[in-house]
Order: C-alpha cells, then sequence, then structure tokens
C-alpha cells in the first residue's frame, strides 16, 4: 500500500468542511444545491436508489465506465416530491425520502417509517488536498458487511477497509488491502438495511468506526465525493440493486460447477493425463483441470512449453474423450525480450501497448518471466489485442482462461530475490485518448479489464460455448467478467475458517462465483484437514482444489484412503445436487443473489445471524455447519427460526435454537429447512456426461416452493429462451401432504426423464416427466 497516501490518523492538514446551501436546482433527476464554489447533486435513480455528489470545486468528473453499468440516464425515471422548508429539503420517493439541512448541508435518509439511515455525522463532508471524504452515523446495533474478501471477521464494524488491489500474499486476519478493492457494503441492522457504493477507483478507505465510536468514514484520494445510497430493507434487495448498477453475472457453462483440480504444477502432459485417468479410475468425479504456469515456454505468455507440453490439442483432446475440460493460467507480465522473435513483446512493442513512466520509457517490473512489461487493458485497442492473444489458447480447445497475478503483481528485482513489491508508477499515464488519466486512479481496476478482455474476446471468438474465467484481482462490478477465488491462502484450520466469512462477504458485493482453494495453497495439508476442506468445499460455488509449488501433493486419494472415500462422498453430493447449484446460479444471474450465503442474508432480523461467521447457507435450503479444527467431532449451530432436519438423519428441529452437532471426520453437520424442495440426480463422473435419465426430488415436510431453472448448459441460447423453469410447491392439507408440480414452462426441452417424489422419511411416488402439471398426496 503506498506510504504517501493519506491516513485517517495523521497530522494533515484540517478538512474543509461543506457549508451552507446558498441555492438550489432541480430537474427531472437531480437536485443541485450550490455552498459556494463546492456542490452537492443529489440524483434519483429509482425509489431505493440515490446518488450523491460533492465536489469542493463546483466541477464534477467526467463519467468513467468500468464499475458502474447502468449509467444515471439509463434509469428509468421515478416520479419523487422535493418540499423546501426554512431549515431543510426534504427529497421523497415511493421508498425513502432524503432531508438535507441548509446550514451546514447535510444528509439524512429515512425509510417510510421514519427510521433514519445513513445520517451524516457533525462533519458531514469535506476536502483537503487530493483526498475527498464523508462521515455517517453508525446507528445503534449497525453491522457492516461486503468489502470483496476481507479477511478475519464477517461483521466489518470497527475495522479499516482500504480499496487497493494488493497481492495478499500471505494474508491473515489483519490483512487490510486484499487482491479484489470492492469499495460496496451492506449496513444492517434489525428491520433496515442499506447499501452504500462509493464510486471511486482512486485508492480509497472505509473507517468502520476504528478511529471514531459511532461514526463510519469513507476517503478517497480523487477530487469528487461519489456514492449510491441504496435501500433494502433486506440484503436480497439491496443486492439487486446493486447489481442493476454494476452488472450481474452471466451463467458459466454448467461444466464450471463440477470439481476442479488444480496444482502449481502438473507440470507435463503426461503427469495432466495419467492425473486425468486417476480421477476416472477412482471413480471421484471431476471436470476440470487447470494448468499453472509451467505449461508456457520460459512464462513467455500465450506460449506452450515445446518440452513439456509438445502438442496441446492431442492432450485436449484425450482429456475430451474422457470428459475433462482445461484451464490455463494467463499473467499480465509479458517477458522483456527484444529482438528474440517473441510475437507478444514485439507486437505490444511495436503498437505501444505496453504501460510507460511519464518520461516515456517502458515500464518493468520482475514476475515469473523476469523482467516483464504490462499491457494497459484500460485501452480498448489493447483489449482487443490481448483477446486476440488468447487464441494461442482456445483454438487448440482450452476452455477455461484463469487469470492471476492481475493487481498487478510485480517485484523491483527479479522473484527469488527478496525484493520488494511495487506497483506501476502511480503517475503513469493510461487509457484511450479521450478518457486518459494515470495509474492512481486506474490501478483498481486493473484486474477487472483484463478480465473483461478475456471474457470480451471469447465470446467474440467463440460465440456458442460459454467459457470458464477465473479472476485474482477484481473491482466492482468483476461479476460479469468472472469467477473469482480468495488467492494464495494457507493449508490452515484458520484459513479453512476463513473461507467461509470472505466468501460470504464476496457474495454481499454482489460476486456469486466465488471459491477458496480446498486443502490451501501454501503449506501442507493433513489428511484431516484436507477431508474438512473437502466437505465445505462441496458448498464452495467454484469447488477447486489447488496447492503450491514444493508443497505435498493434495489430489483427493494423497491422504489415504479414509480420506480419499470422504472427498469421494462429498464430491458425489455435489454432483448429486447440482440441478439445486445450477439453479443458484441462475437466481445469482438474474438477481445478483449471492450463491453461498451467510444466515443474516435469510434472517436479516435476527441479530444473532449477524455474527455467525462458522456457518453458511448454499442458497435458502441449506444450512452447513463445518468442522474448522483439528480433533473436534462436536461443535454448537444456531438454527434459526422455523424448523430443520439433519440433511443425514431427518431429525427435526425448531429453531431458534443452539444445538450441538455430533461430527466424525465422515460427516459435516448440514441441515435442511422444513418446507425445501431439492432436486438430485445420479452421480455423474462428469457433468455433461449423460442426459439426466431420473431426478430426485427430496422434500422436506413443511410449507414451500423451489423453482428449477434448466438449459443445455454450454450455449447463449438461454439469453434469447432457450430455458425453462419448473415450479414445485409443498403444502399441508388436513392429514396429508400435497406436492404440486407445476407445468413446465419456456422453450427448452429437457429428456424424459422419471421424477421420483421423495418426502424425507414418509415414502416416495414417482411419474415419468413430460412438462405437465401433477399432484402428488402423501399421507402421515
Ligand atoms: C500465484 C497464484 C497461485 C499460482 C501461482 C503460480 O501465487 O495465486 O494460484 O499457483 O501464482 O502461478
Amino acid at each position: 500500500m503506498p506510504q504517501y497516501f493519506g491516513q485517517l490518523h495523521t497530522t494533515e492538514p484540517a478538512w474543509s468542511i461543506l457549508g451552507a446551501v446558498q441555492a438550489i436546482q432541480q430537474d427531472d433527476r437531480h437536485i443541485l444545491l450550490k455552498c459556494g464554489n463546492p456542490c452537492l447533486k443529489i440524483s434519483i435513480l429509482a425509489p431505493n436508489l440515490i446518488r450523491v455528489r460533492m465536489t469542493p470545486t463546483g466541477e464534477f468528473l467526467p463519467r468513467r465506465s468500468w464499475a458502474v453499468a447502468q449509467a444515471d440516464e439509463e434509469w428509468s425515471k421515478v416520479p419523487f416530491q422535493v418540499h423546501e422548508k426554512a431549515e431543510t429539503i426534504k427529497i421523497t420517493t415511493e421508498q425513502l425520502s432524503v432531508v438535507i439541512s441548509r446550514n451546514p448541508c447535510r444528509i439524512k435518509c429515512f425509510d417510510s417509517a421514519g427510521q433514519p439511515f445513513a445520517q451524516d455525522a457533525d462533519m458531514g463532508m469535506g476536502w483537503r488536498t487530493g483526498t475527498v471524504a464523508g462521515w455517517k452515523r453508525i446507528e445503534t446495533d449497525e453491522h457492516f458487511y461486503g468489502f470483496g474478501e476481507p479477511t478475519g471477521l464477517l461483521d466489518q464494524r470497527s475495522q479499516v477497509r482500504t480499496n487497493w488491489t494488493s497481492d495478499a500474499l500471505d494474508y491473515g486476519i489483519l490483512t487490510d488491502s486484499m487482491y479484489q478493492a470492492i469499495p460496496f457494503f451492506i449496513a444492517l441492522r434489525p428491520g433496515l438495511g442499506y447499501g452504500l457504493f462509493f464510486n471511486t477507483t482512486f485508492w480509497s478507505r472505509f473507517d468502520l468506526g476504528a478511529q471514531q465510536p459511532g461514526v463510519w468514514g469513507m476517503e478517497t484520494q480523487g477530487s469528487e465525493l461519489d456514492y449510491y445510497i441504496i435501500y433494502g430493507p433486506e440484503p436480497a434487495k439491496i443486492l439487486q440493486t446493486y447489481t442493476q448498477l454494476t452488472g450481474r453475472m452471466p451463467l458459466p457453462p454448467r461444466w464450471s460447477l463440477g470439481y476442479h483440480q488444480c496444482r502449481w504444477s502438473y507440470e507435463s502432459q503426461d503427469i495432466v493425463q495419467k492425473l486425468a485417468h486417476e480421477f476416472r479410475q477412482r471413480q471421484i468425479p471431476c471436470d476440470v483441470i487447470h494448468l499453472d504456469i509451467d505449461y508456457m515456454n520460459g512464462y513467455r505468455v500465450f506460449t506452450w512449453s515445446p518440452k513439456r507440453f509438445a502438442n496441446p490439442k492431442e492432450l485436449i483432446q484425450n482429456l475430451k474423450e474422457d470428459g475433462f475440460k482445461l484451464a490455463t493460467i494467463v499473467d499480465p507480465g509479458v517477458k522483456y525480450e527484444p529482438e528474440a522473435d517473441y510475437k507478444v513483446f514485439d507486437e505490444g512493442l511495436k503498437n505501444d501497448y505496453f504501460i510507460r513512466k511519464t518520461n516515456g520509457q517502458l515500464f518493468h517490473g520482475y514476475v515469473w518471466p523476469d523482467k516483464a512489461v504490462f499491457a494497459d487493458y484500460l485501452r480498448q485497442e489493447v483489449r482487443d489485442w490481448w483477446g486476440s492473444l488468447l487464441k494461442s489458447l482456445t483454438e487448440v480447445g482450452v476452455a477455461g482462461i484463469w487469470n492471476d497475478m492481475n493487481e498487478p503483481a510485480l517485484d523491483d528485482r527479479p522473484f527469488g530475490d527478496p525484493g520488494n513489491k511495487i506497483s506501476f508508477p502511480l503517475d503513469a499515464v493510461q487509457g484511450p485518448s479521450d478518457e486518459r488519466t494515470t495509474h492512481a486512479e486506474t490501478h483498481n481496476v486493473y484486474g477487472l479489464m483484463m478480465a473483461q478482455a478475456s471474457y470480451q474476446a471469447l465470446a467474440k471468438s467463440r460465440p456458442t460455448e460459454r467459457s470458464f474465467f477465473l479472476t485474482r484481482s477484481g473491482f466492482a462490478g468483476i461479476q460479469r467478467w468472472s469467477a473469482v477465488w480468495t488467492g494464495d491462502n494457507q493449508s490452515l484450520w484458520e484459513h479453512l475458517e476463513m473461507s467461509i466469512p470472505m466468501l460470504c462477504n464476496l457474495g454481499l458485493s454482489g460476486i456469486g462465483f466465488v471459491g477458496a482453494d480446498i486443502g490451501g495453497f501454501a503449506g501442507n495439508a493433513t489428511a484431516e484437514l484436507f477431508a474438512r476442506w473437502m466437505q465445505l468445499g462441496m458448498l464452495y460455488p467454484l469447488m477447486r482444489a489447488h496447492s503450491a509449488l514444493t508443497t505435498a501433493q493434495h489430489e483427493p486419494w494423497t491422504f489415504g484412503d479414509r480420506v480419499e472415500k470422504i472427498c469421494r462422498e462429498y464430491i458425489q453430493l455435489r454432483y448429486r445436487l447440482l440441478p439445486y447449484i445450477y439453479t443458484l446460479f441462475w437466481e445469482a444471474a438474474t438477481t445478483g443473489a449471492p450463491i453461498l450465503r451467510p444466515l443474516l442474508y435469510h434472517f436479516p432480523n435476527d441479530p444473532t445471524t449477524f455474527a455467525t461467521a462458522d456457518q453458511v447457507m448454499l442458497g435458502s435450503s441449506l444450512l452447513a455447519a463445518p468442522i474448522y479444527r483439528p480433533g473436534v467431532e462436536h461443535r454448537a449451530v444456531y438454527l434459526p427460526q422455523g424448523r430443520w432436519y439433519d440433511w443425514w438423519s431427518g431429525e427435526a428441529f425448531t429453531g431458534p435454537t443452539h444445538i450441538l452437532a455430533h461430527a466424525p471426520l465422515e460427516k459435516m453437520p448440514l441441515y435442511v429447512r422444513g418446507g425445501s424442495i431439492i432436486p438430485m440426480i445420479p452421480v455423474m463422473q462428469y457433468v455433461d456426461e449423460r442426459p439426466i435419465d431420473q431426478m430426485r426430488l427430496r422434500i422436506w415436510k413443511g410449507v414451500g416452493e423451489f423453482t428449477l431453472y434448466e438449459d443445455d448448459g454450454h450455449t447463449f441460447e438461454y439469453k434469447t429462451g432457450a430455458f425453462c423453469t419448473t415450479t414445485y410447491r409443498v403444502y399441508l392439507q388436513g392429514e396429508q401432504t400435497i406436492v404440486e408440480i407445476e407445468a413446465r414452462e419456456g422453450e427448452f426441452s429437457p429428456a424424459t426423464r422419471e421424477i421420483i417424489v421423495e418426502l424425507v422419511g414418509v415414502g416416495e411416488q414417482s411419474f415419468i416427466d413430460d412438462g405437465t402439471a401433477h399432484q402428488l398426496k402423501f399421507s402421515i
């Protein structure tokens, strides 16, 4: 993190603070309040969404499109009223009101019941050299979530969160800047939640009451304070609007929901084929193998090692016959290699695609290929060029692009020597001629732009097949282009535990397709740790095991028979749950809902869930309480309001309650809500092994509904209507439980299949699914 940026606690010059409102202008979307030179602009974009901008100079910045997918003028106009009084100006929409006091100019929001939120603290808004800031009150019982992938706790109250993408190697619970910089959070208290998106790509920081209890602050090195307030009150509603603003994930290929195996490195064609063979022989389902940096020729991006991967096309073809897909790592550092016939370097240099210092010299740092230069993805022509280079991978059949080191991560001297991590010079010029700016403004979006380049290139070059993308770094909106993993974690119990709040907060930041390296990247997992990690990993939206160079192997069979069996069973359970999980991906793609969720997502009025960071929900039905300490076979589990059933034994519980779960190594405590309907399919060795000829609807007594989503799983035709949904319902009628299956809706026709309806603990009935409505009765 650059040391020279203003810290909240240092002896900086005093803040200038926004003064009194002197004049007001209004049109059908905006209210402009002039406070001398400084101006405050409030834009009403939706009944629950307002944008607040404050400029000390009276000049608003040009709009940047990196994170915001829907510009002000693209929101349909909504009615609002403005009431001017002697002391205040009140703006009212259907869902909230904003009250602006005139002297000094401060804003407060209220919900329709008159409860305040996002109220300016005494200081309101201010500025000093190169920095703008805003301060607001922390309400009693208010808690803070999101912020990308903060380590440590789920609730970030009293913490400081810096938004500056960093190579967070060796991160731990005290690490602040992470790979992802997502300046967005959800503030929650019983009965009221709102989201806040700080629209700045410059270095920025939230202080959630660390400096001054009861006040949270936001500060950025930009010249304008620009933020959006999103009223909920529930997290689901906040995320729906936030992802309308910053975009939603497209549906990934269904095979990418299968199990991924990765290692730094499976370093030859032979080793990869043996690995694939091992999975099939041991009947452990797997869909994707990842190649780390050693597939390249001397770490030259977009090359293949002629010795170790002499015939990648043949390798990929062989893997395909066994149902595997291949993903390859792509690093942004391009080997600095003049006059060596290295096309990527030569073309980039010739066309001036690499980042330069202000004196015009090429900027270089040191990464895997030693001295390296870096493309300026901020320019469309550079993104197009980079995208065209991906052909060296996709033309031989690579199906997944794994973008790494894109914070960007680089050293000031050759890797291996004890060096210093550096960033590009902050004054390096980046961007297209009409949007020129410096690295200070674009640092946080470097990974985002690299991911965008990859996504858009493949959407163009492979227009009928979905591809898989993974990135380490990103900014708000990264969900539009890529899945995200939490970088270089460690084979430690603490990291297994920490993956839960990290992935939950990513989900609460609008990023649904997320995972942590199962088994831990750095270090050697013990057999017990690996087994427990695989159990939790079964729930990660991205289920990938990975391990670092020189560590012990981390494949499911390397820890002995007992752990191999556990891995097989949990990976199989993942595959059996695929229709349920794929439907959650669809929900994420259409509403912005997380796939993996903290309990508070579904129980936002239950304060016990606010700090529950060691339990997690997969969708609205499944609740897991993983074991994350060695030698532990029992743990406390909190079951919120409602009826719950033990997944394994069927035992019923009535929440809210705390129970003690028994969890020998073979078992991760898993619960299902009463009234849940979970579609399950027979185990496959890979996701698209064969058409689904049988689906079991597991139904737990109660009242509930589930809408199953289906499409072909691999093309973009779902975008033009080639998908179908089926709604299932369960309820009680007298002594009977009724299960209703509505007629299938939509253009897509799944293969003919048998549907087995199992009312758990009661019995089962079956029928052949022809898409028509059915009603089944179970007598209890
Ligand atoms: C980075 C990545 C890690 C990868 C390694 C080598 O540390 O985070 O996943 O294995 O580089 O490419």
